[in-house]
C-alpha cells in the first residue's frame, strides 16, 4: 500500500460513507467520490474531512486501477448480478480491498407482527428485483463474486433498527414505512396497503430492516 491510501466511494450520494470511514483510516488519504449525479458527487467531495475529488459518471466506466480500497454503501441492490461480478473482478485485478456496506437483505421483522407483513415484504422484494436488479440478492451475489475473484470474504449483518413508538425516531420509521409500502403497492396493486398503513400508524411499532456489509481482502 502507498503512503497515501487511495479510496473510491461508488454511488457516494452525499458522502455518508466517507464521513464515517475517513476518520477511521489512520493514514493520509485521497478519495474519489463517484456518482452519476454531479451535484451529489460535488457535495460528497466537499463534505469529506480528507482530500476528495468528485467523479461524475456511470459506475460501469470506473477503472479501479491504482486504488487501495473500493467502498460503497446502499448501492449494490441497484446493480445487476453481471455488474456486481464485473466490479468484483475489476477490484481484484487492481489488488484493491473492498468494503461494500448496507446492502438490503430482504429480511424485515416487525414488532408487533401483522398478517400483512409477509405479502408486502414479498412484493417489495419483487419490486427491488425489477429489470434484473440484484435487490435483496445483492449481499449473496457480492460475497460469491468476491470469493470467485479470489478475495478472503467476511460478511456481517448490519440491520437498521427503527422504532415507530418513540417520539425521536417515529418520523424516520414512518418515512421508511411509507417508502416500503409505495414500492410494494407499485409492484402489486391488489395489496391493501392503505389498510395496513392505517393499522401500523394507530399503534407503536418497531422494525428491523436487514442489511449486510461485505468485506473483501486480497489474499
Ligand atoms: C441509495 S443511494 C446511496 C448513497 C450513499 N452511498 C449512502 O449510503 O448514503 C445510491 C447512489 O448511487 C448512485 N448510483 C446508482 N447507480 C449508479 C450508477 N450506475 N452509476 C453511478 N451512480 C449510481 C445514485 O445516484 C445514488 O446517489
Amino acid at each position: 500500500m502507498r503512503d497515501t491510501v487511495v479510496v473510491r466511494d461508488l454511488g457516494c450520494g452525499t458522502g455518508s460513507m466517507g464521513r464515517w470511514l475517513a476518520p477511521r483510516l489512520r493514514a493520509p488519504q485521497q478519495w474519489f467520490v463517484h456518482d452519476r449525479d454531479a451535484d451529489l458527487a460535488r457535495r460528497a467531495a466537499a463534505a469529506l474531512p480528507v482530500p476528495a475529488t468528485p467523479v461524475v459518471g456511470n459506475l460501469a466506466d470506473v477503472d479501479p486501477t491504482g486504488t487501495d480500497v473500493v467502498v460503497c454503501s446502499a448501492l449494490l441492490d441497484l446493480l445487476t448480478a453481471t455488474e456486481i461480478e464485473t466490479l468484483a473482478r475489476d477490484c481484484a485485478a487492481a489488488g484493491a480491498a473492498v468494503l461494500w456496506t448496507l446492502s438490503v437483505s430482504g429480511r424485515v421483522r416487525f414488532d408487533p407482527a401483522d398478517p400483512g407483513d409477509a405479502p408486502i415484504a414479498a412484493a417489495f422484494d419483487a419490486h427491488q428485483r425489477r429489470g434484473g436488479l440484484a435487490g435483496p440478492d445483492a449481499p449473496d451475489l457480492a460475497a460469491d463474486a468476491l470469493a470467485r475473484a479470489g478475495y478472503a470474504v467476511r460478511r456481517e449483518t448490519s440491520p437498521w433498527r427503527l422504532a415507530g413508538g418513540s417520539a425521536g425516531s417515529r418520523p424516520l420509521a414512518e418515512e421508511w414505512l411509507r417508502g416500503w409500502l409505495d414500492a410494494a403497492a407499485e409492484q402489486d396493486p391488489v395489496l391493501d396497503v392503505d389498510g395496513y398503513l392505517a393499522r401500523r400508524l394507530e399503534a407503536p411499532f418497531a422494525v428491523e430492516v436487514g442489511h449486510v456489509d461485505v468485506l473483501g481482502l486480497p489474499r
